[in-house]
């Protein structure tokens, strides 16, 4: 046995509320006229495999995008954050884009907060394993909800930088997106700093692509959510009975994801049966798309001040360096 995994990691378990998926659902369906289910649910392990692997397809250009970004700002980074912080990073993602920060900013403590308390363990285990200097303090919550932080009890002083990767925050519409914003403000000190990815707009043709992708992978990863509803509630919902759209709402500034029904049909919940019509819609996602200006003021109006932005050379995705 590697003797590195005897490393006892002590997670601070908020006990976050696991939102009903029952009552999500039949509240999603029973709305009127849209129907709609939270995309926050696609994340079963067949989803989030999917998303794995829609990290990696040649059209969703965000992933590399904003890893190249980072690899090419954290020096600068490191610069304007200083020695000797705490990172807190909202819901514990991929581990690529932590471990350029780790590796290169000479940070005293890592608090990743996820909602996943099995997902967080394993990964933060790792972490720690890897970084052995680095005091790993897992967080499981719903960083949506969250409005104060743990206090680190062994250096309560610490300061703060956080860390929002992957354009997570484009699934939020804006008024949540700067409440969330608000939230973080109120997490940390003055002068601590926030680093936020966003995706920005661009070409609607390059935003198709990357959310109908040629393999059928983004379209698999919408579908599977019927196929989660059908493994873990009682429902009888066909999944081939639905297509898959994606498509760039202008008005809205984003990227909307729809299950479409291809034919009048009646869906079964339990005792619930609801009724969809040929064409009908279930919206599933909102991908929200910024203009560095836009995303500046509305991060400005939420207490936390632009100091820096970095972008790729195509201008498809920025990475913010905020303050408090
Ligand atoms: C994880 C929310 C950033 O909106 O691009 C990818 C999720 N949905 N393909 C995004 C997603 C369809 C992704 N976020």
């Amino acid at each position: 046995m590697d003797a590195k995994t005897n490393i006892a990691l002590e997670l601070i378990d908020l006990e976050p509320e696991l939102e009903d998926f029952r009552q999500a659902v039949v509240e999603g369906l029973s709305s009127s006229p849209q129907k709609t289910l939270p995309c926050k649910f696609f994340y079963d392990a067949t989803g989030s495999a999917l998303f794995d692997e829609i990290c990696d397809l040649d059209e969703y250009y965000p992933t590399r995008t904003e890893i190249n970004i980072l690899r090419d700002c954290v020096s600068e980074l490191g610069t304007l954050i200083g020695d000797n912080r705490l990172l807190v990073e909202y819901g514990s993602g991929s581990s690529v884009k932590i471990r350029i920060l780790l590796d290169q900013l000479p940070l005293a403590a890592y608090m990743p907060i996820d909602i996943s308390r099995e997902h967080l363990q394993q990964s933060a285990q790792r972490i720690a394993e890897d970084y052995p200097e680095l005091a790993v303090l897992p967080v499981c919550a719903d960083y949506s909800q969250l409005t104060d932080l743990p206090v680190y009890q062994k250096n309560p002083g610490l300061r703060k930088v956080g860390f929002f990767p992957g354009s997570s925050i484009g699934n939020f519409t804006p008024e949540e997106a700067q409440h969330f914003l608000q939230n973080v403000a109120r997490q940390l000190q003055p002068g601590d700093g926030f680093i936020v990815g966003v995706d920005l707009k661009k070409d609607p043709e390059i935003l198709h692509a990357a959310y109908n992708d040629a393999k059928g992978v983004t379209a698999a990863f919408n579908l599977n959510l019927l196929s989660r509803i059908n493994q873990e509630l009682d429902a009888e919902i066909d999944p081939t009975a639905f297509n898959h759209e994606a498509a760039y709402n202008d008005s809205h500034g984003r990227v909307e994801m729809h299950l479409v029904s291809k034919t009048d049909q009646q869906i079964r919940l339990g005792d619930d049966q609801f009724e969809l019509a040929t064409d009908e819609s279930i919206h599933t996602e909102n991908s929200h798309k910024y203009d560095v200006d836009e995303f500046q003021q509305l991060a400005d109006a939420a207490g936390l001040k632009p100091v820096k932005v970095w972008t790729d050379e195509n201008h498809w995705f920025s990475i913010h360096y905020l303050e408090r």
